[in-house]
């Protein structure tokens, strides 16, 4: 296996036989991500990518045609070129046959891609592995002096995990049809093959139910997908290589269909207190109960042809259950003796509703704190320890514990957190004990939030691991936000579920990171348009200093910026939360700040020719703040974030004095190491008020406009190389 080099061979080459041959740089090696399996760059002139004529040989189909056509497509948004004003670069692909398995686990998805001087080849097993190839071909397309082309290569690549998915809430906002075929586009560009929609929670139901239409017409406020939506949407993802897994979610979390058919609840009228959500359940002791479970499943497993049915069974605190004489006598009757125990009669009722209509349960972890059905899925999602337990019941795992994306953590933190491993990923002991403590939190803990360290997995434990899903849940995302929200962090938790564990390297990662979100954004993906209308918003004709600000912050983390939680655990004003704030609208990883960080990295590690780019930058920024100042006069949201803009200002003047001392070749003084210590210490500070759920719960003040600056840490770099450190 080898990968591209950074600089091109052929200049190595020349100038390793001291040939006096100056031709043009070669065009910039391919950013593909998820990283293939094996890329081998071979020797040859690229070849041009400007238009591509499809040569089919063995298996094709009418859906193999449309990808064909998409992809041409997409070629067209990446050149700008009229594919009929050029000669067209042969494209064959030989796919083997059709695939039964296909939107199985055991879907074909390798494939083989080769870039010679006739033309490029893609072979696979199957239509699927044509998909992938198709992908990676796209992103492999580049630009040079020749134009854009392809280098020659040979890409031999298949996933590591079979299940590498995506979980949207579309209960707490909805989503438009729109919007979600938007994310699935992305999904297929890099790889991704599962969208499991979170379709019910206290918040809404979002699904037409011909059989019980109360479900749509009192528990949806008006936003639910048709039947028909749910069939295109069906079909569009399976078109793209995406099984769309459903969920809905018993017995907790189901307060909109319990607003539909409260005489299914376990506690009637509405609970009051800030808690009261967790303790709302469907009635474990009712029949009606399951007569009604199983003709909505009945219904729903029509409607989502996949195979595997999420029934969630998460958070359940239990005291309208504790508060029902009629629960209390059922547990009684019945010699169940805990929560739990009851807990694991429902979900034994609910796996057999879902087995009989042909699906296999999926449910969240909290469903193996009891002994369940070797058929049923467990879904990690609160430490990576419930991987162990999952694993070590016998049933098959998926990963979304370290993969929350609603929690605005960077994607280099997930990036970091491998699925095999146990010990990746919880809370550690001194925060168990202060949740512990905590009347309400502690209901809901389990020993399998706590990280273990050294906690492994057998090797069989290993092979039931399916893979993982990064999981959005949409309390502070609406519709507008959701692609700025999922990319392009999902497209980093795509390669760890893709690429071999051992690609690691966050550098080369961001690297290619940059490239591939501007390739899904030339495809459709709107997460800067989005975002540059919610600026424009706040600031219309004169929106230029706040986009340049938001550009290099994140949101605090870990729900710090959630009214609720301000609101159950700092006395704040808790409400409604509106989405006009520049935490709603700055990226948790912003890609300027990477992409800086990079730039960085490179001046100190020798190329000094970047110093007067990086230094016009650092003073553009530093200028930002009076220009700000003044679009945000009279302005109460954009002033909110003044002082953020005041430091981002004074942290780019420290980066500039610290090129300074790089270039000249000298150690700052003292007085200045310690000034330069002071200002970090303060982001860092801002920082950890909101790295842990924890940390937030412990931390009543978060930086101004819930804002962390994303370039306090290459300019610490900056500073620590100006040092000599
Ligand atoms: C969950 O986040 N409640 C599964």
């Amino acid at each position: 296996m080898r990968r591209f080099p950074a600089t091109t061979s052929c200049a190595a080459l020349a100038l390793g036989l001291g040939l006096l041959v100056w031709g043009p740089p070669a065009a910039a090696a391919p950013a593909v991500l998820p990283q293939p399996l094996s890329i081998q760059e071979q020797t040859g002139a690229a070849i041009p990518a400007a238009a591509f004529q499809v040569e089919w040989s063995g298996h094709r189909d009418p859906a193999l045609e449309r990808a064909a056509q998409r992809f041409g497509a997409y070629v067209a948004l990446r050149t700008g070129i009229d594919a009929r004003l050029v000669k067209p670069t042969r494209l064959r692909i030989i796919c083997a046959g059709p695939d039964p398995d296909a939107l199985t686990l055991k879907a074909k998805e390798a494939y083989r891609l080769t870039v010679e001087a006739e033309g490029v080849t893609l072979t696979a097993e199957g239509p699927i592995g044509v998909l992938r190839g198709l992908a990676t071909l796209r992103q492999a397309i580049t630009s040079g002096p020749e134009g854009f082309v392809v280098p020659r290569m040979q890409v031999d690549d298949r996933p590591r995990f079979a299940w590498r998915g995506v979980m949207i809430d579309v209960a707490r906002h909805f989503m438009t049809l729109e919007t979600l075929k938007r994310q699935i586009d992305a999904m297929e560009q890099v790889k991704l093959n599962v969208l499991h929609l979170h379709l019910s929670d206290n918040e809404g139901f979002r699904v037409e139910s011909r059989r019980y239409p109360k479900l749509q017409a009192l528990a949806s406020g008006g936003e639910y997908y048709t039947q028909a939506q749910v069939r295109e949407l069906v079909v569009y993802a399976a078109e793209r290589g995406v099984r769309i897994v459903p969920e809905f979610d018993v017995p907790g979390h189901s307060r909109a269909l319990l607003a539909a058919y409260p005489e299914l609840a376990s506690r009637k009228g509405e609970a009051d207190g800030a808690f009261a959500a967790l303790n709302s359940a469907l009635d474990p002791s009712l029949p009606e109960t399951y007569a009604f479970l199983g003709g909505l499943f009945s219904e729903m497993a029509e409607l989502f042809p996949d195979r595997y049915f999420h029934v969630g069974g998460d958070e359940v605190a239990g005291g309208d259950w504790a508060s029902s004489p009629r629960v209390q006598d059922f547990m009684r009757r019945n010699g169940l003796t805990s929560k739990v125990e009851l807990e694991a009669y429902f979900h034994r009722q609910v796996r057999d509703i879902a087995a009989a209509r042909g699906k296999t349960m999926i449910g969240w972890e909290e469903i193996a704190h009891a002994p369940i059905a070797d058929d049923v899925l467990v879904q990690a999602w609160r430490g990576s320890a419930a991987i162990a337990r999952g694993t070590g019941q016998g049933n098959r795992v998926i990963v979304s514990a370290g993969y929350y994306l609603d929690l605005l953590e960077t994607g280099e933190s997930h990036y970091q957190i491998d699925p095999l491993d146990a010990a990746a990923y919880g809370m550690d002991a001194e925060e168990a004990a202060r949740a512990r403590a905590h009347p309400v939190l502690k209901s809901l803990l389990h020993e399998d939030v706590l990280k273990v360290p050294g906690l492994q997995l057998t090797a069989a434990q290993q092979a039931l691991v399916l893979g993982g899903e990064a999981a959005l849940w949409s309390e502070l995302v609406t519709d507008e936000m959701l692609d700025g929200r999922l990319w392009p962090r999902a497209a980093v938790i795509a390669e760890r579920l893709w690429s071999p564990a051992e690609v690691r390297d966050t550098d080369d990662l961001y690297r290619r990171l940059l490239r591939v979100q501007d390739g899904l954004r030339m495809a459709g993906l709107k997460d800067e348009a989005n975002r540059d209308r919610m600026i424009a918003r706040l600031s219309p004709g004169e929106s230029e200093p706040v986009a340049l600000l938001v550009s290099l912050v994140s949101p605090v983390r870990n729900f710090a910026h959630k009214a609720s939680v301000q609101a159950i655990f700092h006395g704040r004003p808790g409400g409604r939360q509106d989405f006009n704030q520049l935490a709603d609208i700055a990226s948790p990883d912003s890609l300027v700040a990477r992409r800086f960080g990079l730039d960085v990295r490179a001046l100190i590690g020798g190329e000094r020719a970047g110093a007067p780019a990086l230094k016009a930058e650092l003073r553009m920024w530093r200028d930002n703040h009076v220009r700000f100042l003044k679009v945000a006069e009279g302005r109460p949201m954009l002033q909110a974030a003044a002082p953020v803009s005041a430091d981002i200002a004074a942290l780019a003047e420290l980066g500039l004095e610290a090129v300074g001392f790089i270039e000249a070749g000298r150690r700052p003084k003292a007085e200045w190491r310690a000034r330069a210590a002071v200002m970090l210490e303060k982001q860092a500070a801002a920082e950890r008020a909101s790295s842990t759920f924890m940390q937030t719960v412990a931390s009543p003040n978060q930086p101004p406009a819930d804002l962390l600056i994303a370039i306090a840490r290459p300019i610490g770099v900056l500073v620590a190389a100006a040092e000599g450190r």
